[in-house]
């Protein structure tokens, strides 16, 4: 009878689904699924594997696997994502934090022993991931995120508070730099960059699940960019530094706008795939 699943003929028969449903990674998907549904690290199931599930863990693993079928994002149905190496919460307010992004933080991170305690701003934060990491790999550092979406500001400021950083973060709603009176050290930002027509291509664990206001750029992908660099030249110490998340090929587009600004000393960072990720820039 079904109801008498074990553990891992759980992973098996959500593994059977997803890879008829064509999920890319099936298997991957039915053990953190199955996993969080009994609260067993995946690397634990194996060991566990006899066991039967009870009554509420197989109806959660029902639950999950009818909502992985639906492409709803595996980090979405466990409501957290881990990024460098911190867990984030996830609500529906926020975007699912990329690794890509890391890229970003590691950027920022190498340039630590040019400012003593810098201030540090994130703009467009989301669950506050950036800001956060950056925060941890720099114990002199402290900032803070803005986003327009009130209920991302309040999911990362509950990040913060969770992993410990209420005291160095804060997390202000706003339109980018609108409003603040402050001047900061380093600006980082990871600005929604896709254009229209490939908000129409998106994969539905994206399309559907990310907040539209975190993903959509304007007819070139460049309008975030556009608003945000002139902003943040404004919002910068003289000597102060950006740094700015792109997509694919943007680097020319992005580099001349943040020349346009006065920017220089421009730099770009590859991701793990090789492109062009994260490009840096001084106010000098
Ligand atoms: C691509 S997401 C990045 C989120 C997070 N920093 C990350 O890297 O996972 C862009 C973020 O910018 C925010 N945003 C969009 N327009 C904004 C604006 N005008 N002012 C401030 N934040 C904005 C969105 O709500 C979203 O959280």
């Amino acid at each position: 009878m079904a109801r008498e699943w074990s553990i891992a003929s759980a992973v098996n028969e959500l593994t059977a689904a997803f890879e008829a449903a064509g999920l890319d990674t099936p298997r991957l998907d039915a053990r953190i699924l199955v996993g969080h549904a009994v609260q067993l690290e995946p690397s634990l199931l194996f060991a566990h594997g006899e066991r039967i599930l009870t009554d509420p863990e197989y109806t959660l693993v029902r639950d999950f696997a009818a909502r992985r079928g639906q492409r709803e994002p595996v980090s979405r149905i466990t409501g957290h994502r881990g990024f460098w190496d911190l867990d984030f919460a996830l609500t529906p307010d926020t975007l699912d934090p990329r690794p890509d992004t890391e890229t970003v933080v590691s950027a920022v991170l190498a340039r630590r022993l040019m400012f003593i305690s810098p201030r540090v701003l994130d703009l467009g934060t989301g669950t506050g991931c950036i800001l956060l990491a950056v925060l941890q790999g720099w114990p002199a550092a402290s900032g803070v995120g803005v986003d327009l979406n009130p209920g991302a500001v309040a999911a990362a400021a509950a990040n913060a508070e969770r992993l410990g950083f209420a005291r160095r973060a804060a997390f202000r709603q706003g339109n980018w730099c609108d409003g603040l009176d402050e001047r900061f050290d380093v600006i980082v930002s990871n600005p929604p960059y896709i254009s229209d027509a490939e908000m129409a291509t998106l994969a539905p664990e994206v399309g559907r699940f990310d907040p539209h206001l975190a993903l959509a750029g304007g007819a070139d992908g460049l309008a975030a960019y556009r608003a945000v660099i002139p902003a943040a030249w404004s919002q910068l110490n003289q000597m102060g530094r950006v740094f700015l998340e792109i997509g694919a090929g943007q680097a020319p587009a992005v580099t001349q706008l943040l020349r346009a600004a006065g920017f220089s000393g421009i730099g770009e960072y590859k991701d793990l795939a090789g492109i062009v990720r994260c490009l840096e820039a001084v106010k000098a």
